[in-house]
Order: structure tokens, then sequence, then C-alpha cells
């Protein structure tokens, strides 16, 4: 197996099993998701309901948490295009297929960032005809070693268009220096215009108060808190930056950007799932990950 994109095929795994829900029970649809899930097969013969009861077994809440963060950013580039941005940067981008299963119009430019080898073998999933696929250009950075400043205006980044960025799964996997250079340089390509950008993070409390981070009730929560830590460290993916809400927002204001909007799963439950019959009870809320939008 390929072993690079361990947590980006997590993540499609999660999106390929909410869309095998009935179109009126689920809250994405990703219909390329199969493509780049190891297994993906035996996951469409089990079906929605076995697949969310698997992953309950693992984790609560699991399934839920990041199929609302998907939810979550797909409204929030659905609502940027409406108000006019023409680029949208997607850094870390994994498995992401924002670009072919949004509709979004032709005149946004869409840059798609991540680790080479992870776009390689995303590409070679994506042979069969996908739409939008003109107007993706693919640009190989790592965070960690490379500014993607220089990288993107190479790739053709227009610094007058407004732009929207989100990093989606990713600042826990970088380190922080690398997080506060990548605000920075998504500040210095858009002086000249508005941007927005999107960013998940894992909550300090994880580490200093576990409980903090999940619904009340929740069972066995410092367990669980090691275990996902252990089992992203195990695929060769170690959570190494956890943050503080202040962390975070002192960050983004140094850069220029001003907080709009910091929320879990805890607040889009009654959101998302409720509309659909699936409102998931306290104990079962997993609220480690916050999912954050600031504007310039
Ligand atoms: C959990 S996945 C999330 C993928 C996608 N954003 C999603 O939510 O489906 C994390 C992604 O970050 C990328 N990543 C991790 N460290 C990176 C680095 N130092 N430079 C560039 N990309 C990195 C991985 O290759 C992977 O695609």
């Amino acid at each position: 197996m390929f072993k690079k994109d361990g947590t980006a095929q997590g993540v499609a795994k999660q999106r390929l099993i909410e869309t095998l829900a009935p179109s009126n029970k689920r809250i994405i649809s990703d219909p390329y998701a199969e493509r780049f899930v190891f297994g993906a097969g035996l996951i469409k013969l089990m079906g929605h309901p076995f697949a969310v009861w698997l992953t309950e077994q693992f984790m609560p809440g699991f399934h839920e948490h990041l199929i609302s963060r998907t939810r979550f950013i797909d409204d929030l580039v659905k609502k940027s295009v409406a108000n006019g941005i023409e680029q949208y940067v997607i850094l870390g981008a994994g498995y992401d297929t924002r670009a072919h299963r949004l509709g979004l119009p032709s005149q946004v430019k869409i840059f798609e960032v991540d680790q080479p080898d992870v776009q390689e073998r995303k590409r070679t999933k994506l042979t069969k005809v996908v739409p939008n696929i003109e107007n993706v250009t693919y640009v190989s950075v790592d965070f960690n070693h490379q500014s993607i400043s220089e990288r993107l205006l190479l790739a053709g980044f227009d610094q007058t268009k407004a732009t929207l960025f989100t990093l989606e799964g990713v600042s826990q996997y970088i380190s922080k220096a690398a997080l506060s250079l990548t605000i920075a340089q998504a500040a210095a390509l858009t002086t000249n215009n508005h941007s927005t950008f999107f960013l998940s993070y894992v909550d300090k409390n994880l580490d200093d108060d576990p409980s903090a981070c999940f619904g009340k009730g929740y069972p066995k929560a410092s367990k669980k808190a090691e275990m996902i830590k252990s089992l992203s460290a195990k695929v060769g993916e170690p959570w190494v930056s956890l943050f503080t809400a202040q962390e975070i927002e002192k960050l983004l204001s140094q850069h220029g950007f001003s907080l709009q909007e910091n929320t879990t799963l805890a607040d889009l439950n009654t959101v998302y799932f409720t509309p659909v019959g699936r409102t998931l009870p306290e104990h079962h809320i997993l609220k480690l990950e916050h999912f954050v939008i600031a504007n310039r």
C-alpha cells in the first residue's frame, strides 16, 4: 500500500461512507472518494448504516466530525464563490474533490497544494473524466520546508484576485512555524484584494484536559484521546501541533486576518444532522478539532 497518504485516505473513506447514505439523509456527497480508498468495494457492500456503526465502535462521532468539517467547508466555498472569489487555494488538499464535485464556475481558478507523491497518486486516480479538471493546477509544496508563495506565483496565482484558502485537517501535522509562515504568505499574496482563510486545528486540551474535547458522558474520553494520537503516529503522520483558541486568534490577527467563526461538531450537530434526523447524542460528540474562518 502507498504509505504517505494514510490520513488523506482516512478522510476520503468517511466521505465515501457518507455518500452511500440515501440522498435525503446524507449531508455531503463525494462520488469520487471511492477511487482513493483501499477496500472501497467492501465498504460499498457494507452500506452506510453498517459502516457508520463500525466507525462508531472505534470512536463515536468520528464519522460525523469529519463529515461536518467537509460540509462546513463546502458551504464556505459556495458562499465565497457567490460573493465573488476568483481563486481557491486548497492547502494540503489530499483527496479533496471539491474542485470536481461542487459545480464551481469556470472563472474560479483552483490551486491544489500537497506533497508531490500524494498528488501523483491523486492524478492517476482522476484520469477518468472528471468535471472542471482544466481549472485545477497542482502545486507541490512541503509546508515544513518550503513557502507557498513562490510556488503559487510560479503556478500562475494572480495577486489581484479575491482568494479563498482552506487548510483542512493539516495544521496538526505541520510545525507551528510552518503554519505561521503559511498564513503569513497567504496574507502577503493577497495584500491587494480580499481573502478568506479557513483552517481546522486540534484543541490543545487533547493533551491537557482530554474530557474537554468530548461531549458529556463520552465513553473513555482520555483513552480515546491517546488512541487517536497514536493511530496517526502509526500511519507515519503524528500530530505535532495542537493549539488553544487564543493562540489561533493571535496567529491570524498577526497576519491581518480577523476571526469570523470558530466552531466544532458540538455546534454543527443541530445545523447539519438534526434536519436529516441524525442528531448525535451528547455522549457521542467529538469536539477535539475546531473549524475556523477568518477574513482579511
Ligand atoms: C488528513 S489529510 C487531509 C486531506 C484533505 N485536506 C482532506 O481533508 O480530505 C492531511 C493532508 O496534509 C498533507 N500534508 C501533511 N504534511 C504536509 C506537509 N508538510 N506539506 C504538504 N502537505 C502535507 C498530507 O499529504 C495530506 O494530504
